[in-house]
């Protein structure tokens, strides 16, 4: 039953259990200021590939009218997807939405690309290292708050060496705009966030859309909360958030991110809420634990390695230069330049090391 909530009603805060349509019709015109989300697509395998997909995009076209109309005329919505693949065929999912999402009347802004620096190695083809998070708003009339993100610039100290501007900084000494690229480095092992949810946003890559997109005070939604990343990075800077999660096992774990509080058996559901709340209390590391923990102490943060994005940004601009220059000089019977991180774990290679060991080494693997 269709029982549209009012305005002045709206489940602030909270994640409701279900299926993200029927919250969605509940929700009245025009109410939240910015829609994130990256939804579920594996398809299923009880259809034919082509068809399975044919329904999916029904679906979620369903999904995202609903979202486009609960959307401010001020409000963005950013939509995360990788590629569907079957058999070694492959369907990037943003080709697909581009036009659903236009569909709904909402205007494109930005194609991000999501670079990773791993991934599974393919065989037959290019192994596959991005996905897309497309960005459409409602009007022209949106917010974009490039102050609050941006980067360090890459030649900071730069300065004009001739002109009227002779001597001043000649880049803007508050940063860079972070560009369309990004390289947040996935939730996977060894990440201080990672939950049982096979597939969560990073955190920081939601604060940049956040905190780019909105304003102190305004709502955030996201129809598919998954392990609630989206919740807690709107809690964490002081937005609303609304969403809702078909599965309880992960809608536990969104629940206990958010609490910041340990469960009855001392148990936290990441590394990263058993360290903050370790950091506030004082309370000592060792009591707790955390779902996903495989040795018998969660360690420190202190004693962590903890990159920032522009780090690993710059770190695999290196790798693709120096691979792509390797495979030049290979091309053209040069030699190939030394590996500078040939050892792995960040180790440098030795100074003393020969070409010729790194050849040995599979260099194209
Ligand atoms: C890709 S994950 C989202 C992960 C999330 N961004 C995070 O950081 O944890 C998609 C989630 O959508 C949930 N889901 C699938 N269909 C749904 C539906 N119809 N309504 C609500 N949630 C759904 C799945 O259980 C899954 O947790």
């Amino acid at each position: 039953m269709n029982m549209t909530i009012e305005k002045s009603n709206l489940p602030l805060n909270q994640i409701i259990l279900g299926d993200c349509i029927e919250l969605l019709k509940n929700l009245p015109d025009e109410c939240v200021d910015l829609v994130i989300s990256s939804p579920p697509y594996n398809l299923g395998k009880e259809y034919e590939a082509k068809k399975a997909l044919l329904i999916y995009l029904e679906e979620q076209t369903s999904v995202l009218r609903e979202c486009s109309r609960i959307l401010k005329s001020t409000g963005s919505l950013f939509w995360q997807v990788g590629a569907f693949s079957d058999r070694g065929m492959l369907i990037p999912l943003d080709i697909r939405f581009f036009p659903i999402l236009e569909s709904c009347g909402l205007i494109p802004r930005n194609r991000i690309i999501w670079a990773r620096q791993h991934g599974l190695h393919a065989q037959k083809k290019f192994s596959c290292r991005h996905e897309t998070i497309l960005w459409f708003t409602k009007s022209d009339n949106y917010t974009f708050n490039l102050d609050a993100i941006r980067v360090p610039q890459k030649y900071q100290n730069k300065k004009h060496y001739r002109g009227s501007r002779k001597g001043e900084l000649s880049c803007n000494p508050d940063g860079k705009n972070p560009g369309d690229i990004w390289l947040f480095r996935n939730v996977k092992h060894n990440h201080e966030e990672q939950t049982i949810h096979p597939c969560q946003f990073p955190e920081d890559l939601v604060a940049r859309i956040i905190l780019g997109t909105t304003n102190t005070g305004e709502i955030v939604f996201d129809p598919y909360m998954g392990s609630g990343t989206v919740a807690v990075v709107s809690q964490d800077y002081g937005r609303y958030f609304i969403g809702s999660e078909l599965e309880p096992k992960y809608y536990q774990v969104a629940l206990r991110r958010l609490s910041k509080k340990p469960d009855k058996n001392n148990y936290f559901p990441n590394l990263k809420t058993l360290r903050d709340y370790v950091e506030t209390t004082g309370e000592a590391i060792d009591k707790f634990h955390f779902d996903v923990q495989v040795g018998k102490r969660a360690s420190e943060r202190s004693k962590a390695k903890i990159y920032p994005e522009e780090y690993h940004l710059q770190s695999m601009e290196e790798r693709l230069i120096y691979e792509e220059t390797a495979f030049a000089n290979s091309l053209r019977g040069e030699e190939i330049p030394v590996d500078p991180k040939l050892n792995g774990n960040g180790k440098k290679t030795k100074l003393s090391t020969k070409n010729g060991e790194q050849i040995e080494l599979n260099l194209w693997d």
